[in-house]
């Protein structure tokens, strides 16, 4: 008889070996451990399997059919509202009516108001020669340049950032009636936020505009269009999905810059190495830490073990990203680093859709932070707090001094 367990949310309970603040600051001797002792490892605790290793992780994110993103899929029940949990031929008539608004011309077109808006913030910031890098600038930097790809008016931008912040907010688990109030709070920004946005759609019916909005509304391939719940749930999921992770890779990588300063002085000289030293960073602190939404729609051997269908399966790309077996000197950041094929951002049907746009935020804020900000150093006394979701890799502040 076919074993059908149950597919509960229990992801979110902490991963066992990833408890403590210092653990979870650095979680790449754990990764080590796991993908020499257990690369395909089943978590009772959060009915879950975890998968280590580069190869399997690869596999994982390459073979749909197997692995889906729709945790529907495997009892054959509609389908998923959202992008990033449908399987084809959903998910490829959806792709690609959504790629129109990401095509590689419309993202470089960014770049001149991208650089404006980065040199406005660290115009701020420079002078003070101590800031915390999150709230001065790799908070809200996404967060605007999104705001305006969308056409969301200046007035409505700090709104806009309210929302958004409180939508990507990672509550403690362990502490029950906080994370209780914090998912209620967070189904009501969504529910606010839809009915922002379906005034700002209805207005384009009538006006259209020069945005991604206006974009999508129009989008139609082989003669579909995205009814409104589709529309909606994908401007919610770009909120979510593109701001706290580029927010994160461009503090990730500053991190790493204080850890060893010899980078700083490299890419000042040579700031060609910009956009090799955002896709190491991307390897080395890979911002989403974990893939966690799989599940198996076949009895499969992985790794030596056999999921059963049903079974959810973890894919942890910031271990894959450190594996010696397909990155020599794993635990180095080298910053021209080639090949360098890490899993940042995913891989396979999902691969992220908004790579081209974190690549080119990330290679502008780089480059500008190197060039205004000299001899960057973490504040006298720091200790780093890592944000509390595990599949997360990120903190919560970095407290930086510089040279004015
Ligand atoms: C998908 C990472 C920035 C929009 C993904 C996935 C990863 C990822 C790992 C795959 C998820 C899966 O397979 O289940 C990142 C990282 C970013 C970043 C590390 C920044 C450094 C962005 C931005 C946007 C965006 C800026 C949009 C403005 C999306 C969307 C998907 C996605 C829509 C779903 C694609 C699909 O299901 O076909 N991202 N992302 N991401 N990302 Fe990103």
């Amino acid at each position: 008889m076919e074993q059908q367990r149950q597919v509960r949310s229990g992801i979110m309970t902490p991963v066992k070996g990833l408890m403590t603040r210092e653990e979870r600051l650095h979680p790449f001797s754990f990764f080590k451990t796991m993908r020499e002792t257990s690369p395909v490892r089943y978590d009772s605790d959060r009915d879950t399997w975890d998968v280590f290793r580069y190869e399997d992780v690869y596999r994982v994110l390459s073979d749909h059919t197997t692995f889906s993103s729709n945790r529907n899929a495997i009892q054959n029940r509609e389908d998923s509202a959202s992008l990033i949990g449908m399987d084809p031929p959903q998910h490829t008539k959806f792709r690609n009516i959504v790629n129109r608004a990401f095509t590689p011309k419309r993202v470089a077109d960014l770049a001149p108001r991208i650089e404006e808006i980065t040199h406005e913030l660290l115009d701020e910031a420079a002078g003070k020669g101590a800031i915390d890098l999150i709230e001065a600038f790799a908070g809200p930097l996404p967060v605007i340049v999104i705001a305006e790809i969308l056409g969301i008016p200046r007035e409505d931008r700090h709104l806009f950032k309210e929302w958004s912040d409180k939508l990507v907010e990672s509550p403690d688990v362990q502490q029950a009636d906080a994370y209780q109030a914090s998912m209620m709070e967070k189904a009501r920004v969504a529910q606010e936020l839809g009915a922002y946005f379906k005034k700002q759609l209805d207005a384009r019916r009538v006006n259209p505009g020069d945005d991604l909005l206006t974009v999508l509304l129009d989008a139609e391939v082989e003669g579909e269009r995205l009814n409104e719940g589709q529309l909606l749930s994908f401007c919610l999921l770009l909120l979510v999905a593109g701001n706290e992770t580029t927010t994160n890779l461009i503090t990730n990588a500053v991190r790493a810059f204080t850890e060893q300063p010899e980078l700083q002085t490299q890419l000042r000289k040579n700031p060609d190495l910009i956009p090799g030293a955002v896709e190491e960073a991307l390897r080395y602190y890979s911002p989403v830490a974990a893939i966690p939404s799989r599940f198996a729609t076949t009895d499969v051997e992985l790794g030596g073990q056999m999921i059963k269908k049903g079974d959810q399966v973890v894919a942890w790309v910031a271990s894959a990203n450190r594996d010696e077996d397909k990155f020599p000197d794993a635990d180095r950041f080298i910053v021209n680093r080639n090949p360098n094929a890490h899993l940042a951002f995913g891989w396979g049907i999902h691969f992220c859709l908004g790579a081209p746009l974190a690549r080119l935020e990330g290679q502008i804020a780089l480059q500008a932070i190197i060039e205004r900000l000299p001899n960057i150093k973490l504040q006298a006394d720091t200790e780093l707090q890592p944000v509390t979701s595990t599949l997360v890799y990120a903190v919560k502040a970095l407290p930086i001094t510089f040279d004015t």
